[in-house]
């Protein structure tokens, strides 16, 4: 229910400030992008950095290189199910697992050459206190509903279930595992009431309804202004961005939600871990973590920007002087992630009312690998942090690769036979190979000297016209986001070199005419020069080395793109230096046997638990049994009571095997079991010993047991 306040607050807000604040952004004084926070509940893979991370690096180094004024956020998102399902998983708390990957996620962020202005996480105090106060702030103005609803509830584990800690059959698709926020199958979204046959995450247990109280977004109040905004750009006939520069599925994705109505969600949740409500009467409630995590991007900014002495709502707020937005922001996420960007948030933003709207949300769609989807709990994946550990100087190599099949408008796919080939293809044979040819031949004929050059013929003249053209294509289609697109008009840049060279021959010409190699290869010097400048966004490394390899000066920015004097007569360059070595097919082979491996166990790998003695392994007593007799155990679901003969004696095992296994299956089946395990009381009944099992992916059991021929039972096993 929202008080007469909240209502007149809310009328208030839309028509008097809003009509004045907005503008179209033509000439932004500064640029505020974000990378969709990934959850710091496992590694980062290819499809992440295919997602988000590389054409949001590529468009900051390309602002930066236009000597922008940038804010690049991004860090960990620490809060919600991902991360305190995943703990529990490994019976640890989430602080640990958060601290864990949040090293390893920030570290590989680093050496694949994301280069952020801040890295941060929303466990930190100074984010816990912003989300806080832009939710008081925001329930302040009426934004928010509270209602007490009926939701599913784990009696056994005492927890209210939402999210990911409810699954169920998908309403839309009958996928069997679909989540209570989300089926994963066909994109739809979900609240766990809509889940069929729904259990609990937790125990597997069948739920109950009971009563609780939340706040709420009325997303409903809001779907006008919304279809404007996305339709036209315009907010109370304000231009605020062109629709046009938005990507048609974005548009679609968000329009169909709007279509099909929008709904209000609730914007808390009863858990212990997040950000807490603050709020009387909120105990056990934290933030939804879809509302805290985006307000990360705003944290960030201003823990960045006090460090840089820069005023962090520069890059937030509207001017209050002029009412204008002179920032310009950009959200790169992942589709998944397109609602809460491009709806939510937005929402939220506007309500408080001193924030600017994000001027293009530029989603990408999914990376597969190897004709499969990526999956981490499937562990179907390239991890970015081992593929940086096993090819440590490959890391601008990946860059390329994944720039080239980037996901903007479809899904797409990486292959390793992919990699190889455009590795040795494009940037071995052309790049590599024309620069390679320009940096020895001129350290051969002028020792490193650049050429005087005599006459520019017609033929010059049209290849100088070519490389400047197709440079000028590649800024137009960074800031339209194609950033493929792009790649493609640098590495035509190396073709036209490398083809300039191919035509002209200077090899042969110089034994004949020594004077027009040297107009030849000042041109060729020069097309190199670009071509330093052009990859810096793609592959900031390797055009580190080049620049160092043609000294040239730091110099150089973007605008000197196209420009013949990048280099100056007579100065000299340095000496020659691979930019780039062939993948070899062993390679290819040993990442897909990779692969195959884990496709076969399908399971992430566990760490090792830690080394024991000798003397410890020795205490433990496992000898072969044969199962005698075998009943369910009542009122459960796992279990089973089983009479287990070890030779020496007959004992009572309570198995939590029921699920994997029938009682008439079991009996008479050899078994490996440990019989001076201490004896417990498992649902009243004394279980003396353990069965030992093996566990696959789909967490189905079973036995370990002897091989070959049949083992009498009570012989130890060892
Ligand atoms: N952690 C989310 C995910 O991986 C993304 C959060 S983006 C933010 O899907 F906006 F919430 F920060
Ligand atoms: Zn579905």
């Amino acid at each position: 229910m929202h008080s007469f306040f909240s209502i007149f607050s809310h009328i208030y807000r839309e028509s008097s400030i809003f009509t004045k604040i907005f503008t179209a952004l033509e000439n932004p004084k500064k640029y505020t992008v974000t990378a969709a926070l990934p959850y710091a509940n496992g590694p980062l893979h290819l499809g992440h950095l295919a997602g988000a991370y590389l054409p949001a690096d590529i468009y900051v180094r390309y602002l930066r290189l236009n000597k922008r004024e940038v804010a690049f956020v991004c860090g960990s998102d620490e809060h919600g199910a991902a991360i305190t399902i995943r703990a529990k998983k490994e019976g640890i708390l989430p602080q640990e697992i958060v601290d864990r990957y949040h090293e390893i996620n920030k570290k590989a962020f680093q050496e694949i050459g994301i280069d952020f202005s801040i890295y941060d996480r929303t466990s930190s105090e100074e984010h816990h206190k912003m989300a806080q106060e832009f939710f008081l702030d925001l329930n302040k103005k009426g934004t928010f509903t509270k209602e007490t609803t009926e939701q599913y509830f784990d009696e056994e584990n005492n927890q209210f279930l939402a999210d990911r800690y409810i699954t169920g059959e998908c309403p839309k698709c009958q996928n069997p595992s679909a989540y209570g926020d989300q089926c994963e199958k066909c994109g739809s979204d979900l609240s766990p009431l809509d889940l069929i046959n729904p259990v609990s995450a937790i125990s597997g247990n069948k739920p109950v309804l009971k009563e609780t109280s939340h706040w709420f977004l009325p997303m409903e109040r809001h779907e006008e202004w919304l279809t404007s905004w996305i339709q036209e750009g315009t907010i109370h006939g304000k231009k605020l961005h062109h629709p046009k520069e938005w990507k048609n599925q974005v548009t679609g994705q968000v329009m169909s939600w709007i279509n099909s109505g929008l709904k209000p969600r609730a914007m808390t949740r009863d858990l212990d871990w997040g950000v807490k409500v603050p709020l009387e009467n909120a105990e056990g409630k934290v933030l939804y973590v879809w509302l805290d995590a985006p307000i990360g991007y705003i944290s960030a900014t201003k823990k960045w920007a006090e460090k840089e002495g820069e005023n962090w709502e520069d890059y937030w707020k509207i001017n209050k002087e002029t009412g204008e937005a002179e920032t310009k922001l950009v959200h790169f996420i992942g589709k998944d992630n397109i609602v809460f960007h491009a709806i939510i948030f937005p929402i939220l933003l506007k309500q408080h009312g001193e924030y600017v709207l994000p001027d293009n949300v530029p989603a990408n769609e999914f990376l597969n690998l190897e004709g499969d989807k990526l999956s981490t709990s499937r562990n179907w994946a390239v991890w970015l942090h081992e593929y940086l550990e096993e090819f440590p100087d490959k890391a601008d190599e990946l860059r390329y690769v994944l720039t080239s099949i980037l996901p903007e408008n479809k899904d797409s796919e990486f292959t390793w036979k992919d990699y190889q080939d455009r590795v040795n293809n494009e940037l071995v044979a052309i790049f590599g190979n024309f620069v390679n040819r320009v940096v020895v031949l001129t350290n051969k004929y002028y020792e490193g000297s650049v050429p005087v050059a005599g006459e520019v013929l017609e033929s010059d003249k049209q290849i100088i016209e070519e490389v400047k053209e197709t440079a000028k294509k590649i800024g137009e289609s960074i800031e339209a986001y194609r950033f493929r697109e792009a790649l493609s008009g640098a590495m035509n840049i190396a073709r036209i070199g490398n083809k300039y060279l191919q035509d002209s021959e200077p090899w042969k010409l110089i034994k004949t005419d020594p004077e027009r190699v040297k107009t030849i290869m000042k041109i060729a010097l020069q097309i190199s020069a670009n071509l330093a400048i052009a990859f810096e966004p793609f592959m900031p490394k390797k055009s580190a080395v080049l620049k160092q390899i043609l000294a040239l000066p730091e110099a150089i920015t973007w605008s000197d793109l196209g420009s013949f004097s990048l280099l100056q007569e007579s100065q000299t360059i340095h000496k020659p230096e691979l930019l780039f070595t062939k993948i070899e097919d062993k390679m290819v082979e040993e990442q897909l046997a990779k692969l195959a491996s884990s496709k076969a166990n399908n399971i992430p790998a566990e760490p090792i638990k830690e080394e024991v003695s000798f003397e410890d392994f020795t205490k433990l007593d496992i000898r072969i049994g044969t199962i005698l007799e075998a009943e369910k155990v009542k009122k459960t679901k796992k279990l089973l009571h089983l009479k287990v003969d070890i030779g020496s004696e007959i004992r009572t095992i309570v198995s939590g095997i029921a699920e994997s296994y029938l009682p008439e299956e079991v009996v008479g089946k050899q078994v490996s079991v440990l019989v001076n395990l201490a004896p417990r009381a498992i649902k009243g009944i004394e279980s003396q010993g353990m069965i030992l099992m093996a566990e696959n992916a789909e967490g189905k059991l079973s036995f370990v047991h002897p091989s070959e021929d049949y083992i009498k039972s009570g012989n130890s096993v060892s």
